[in-house]
């Protein structure tokens, strides 16, 4: 399979930043509930002993994060260099649809770890914003006190809420790739899944 992509199919290169984001995404959303749960235990007990814990979940879930706005930063500018395989056999409203949710996707990519820095670079005390092993990522918000208009809280608030928008947003995406799969059986998921799972499908499929 090609590096490109064709009018048909995705290259390997959309197929492997597709994929690549669904793994981290995967890892992101327990590992910022997980962080959140250490950070309550870690003011309830504060002490030495639980700030490792708190530094580590935080320094895999900003890296993780940041990977994700780079991984998607590279994705876009890539996918405006190559053919955009069309979805022809679709009614104009479904294409729509599937557009829309696609840009709706895009931005979360980007408005998730945007407004997770915002959050701590708002935040008047000194917590570390970390790049793997790099504990001083510039911030790009000013520091406020806590409880004016854009503190902390503002950007955290923005970043819980779209987990749910997020969340219902791929629902909708998710069940689109089933319906193609399963209901008009076009071969839409084939197209984007990585080679060696898509030869598997089409075997199936033509069994
Ligand atoms: C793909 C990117 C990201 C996803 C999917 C994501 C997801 C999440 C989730 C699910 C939570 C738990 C929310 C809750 O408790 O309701 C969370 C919390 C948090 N995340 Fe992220 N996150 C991302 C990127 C980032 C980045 C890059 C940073 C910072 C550099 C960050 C900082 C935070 C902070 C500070 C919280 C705690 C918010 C609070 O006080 O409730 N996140 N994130
Ligand atoms: C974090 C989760 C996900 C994100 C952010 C995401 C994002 C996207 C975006 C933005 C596109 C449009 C690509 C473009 O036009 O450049 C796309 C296409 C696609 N996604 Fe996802 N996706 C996710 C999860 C999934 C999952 C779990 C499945 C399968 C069950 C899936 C199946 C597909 C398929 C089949 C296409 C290709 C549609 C076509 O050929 O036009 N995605 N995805």
């Amino acid at each position: 399979m090609g590096l490109r992509n064709e009018p048909d199919r995705w290259g390997s290169a959309a197929r492997f930043f597709h994929w690549a984001i669904v793994a981290l995404v995967v890892i992101q959303i327990p590992l910022g509930f997980w962080m959140v749960d250490v950070y309550e235990h870690y003011t309830e007990t504060y002490g030495e002993d639980r700030l490792p814990l708190v530094l580590q979940t935080s320094m895999a879930h900003h890296t993780i994060g940041f990977t994700v706005m780079i991984l998607a930063a590279l994705r876009l500018s890539w996918r405006l260099q190559n053919v955009t395989p069309e979805l022809l056999s679709l009614a104009s409203y479904q294409r729509w649809l599937a557009r829309f949710t696609h840009v709706v996707l895009y931005l979360m990519m980007f408005l998730y770890p945007f407004t997770g820095w915002a959050a701590l670079s708002a935040y008047e005390g000194e917590f570390p914003i970390f790049f793997f092993g790099w504990d001083s990522v510039p911030r790009i918000v000013p520091q406020v006190p806590e409880g004016s208009r854009f503190a902390y809280e503002t950007f955290a608030e923005m970043h819980r809420f779209y987990w749910k928008l997020g969340a219902a947003v791929l629902g909708l995406h998710i069940i689109g790739a089933l319906w193609h799969q399963y209901v008009r059986k076009d071969g839409v998921l084939k197209r984007m899944l990585p080679g060696r799972l898509s030869d598997r499908l089409s075997d199936r499929s033509s069994d």
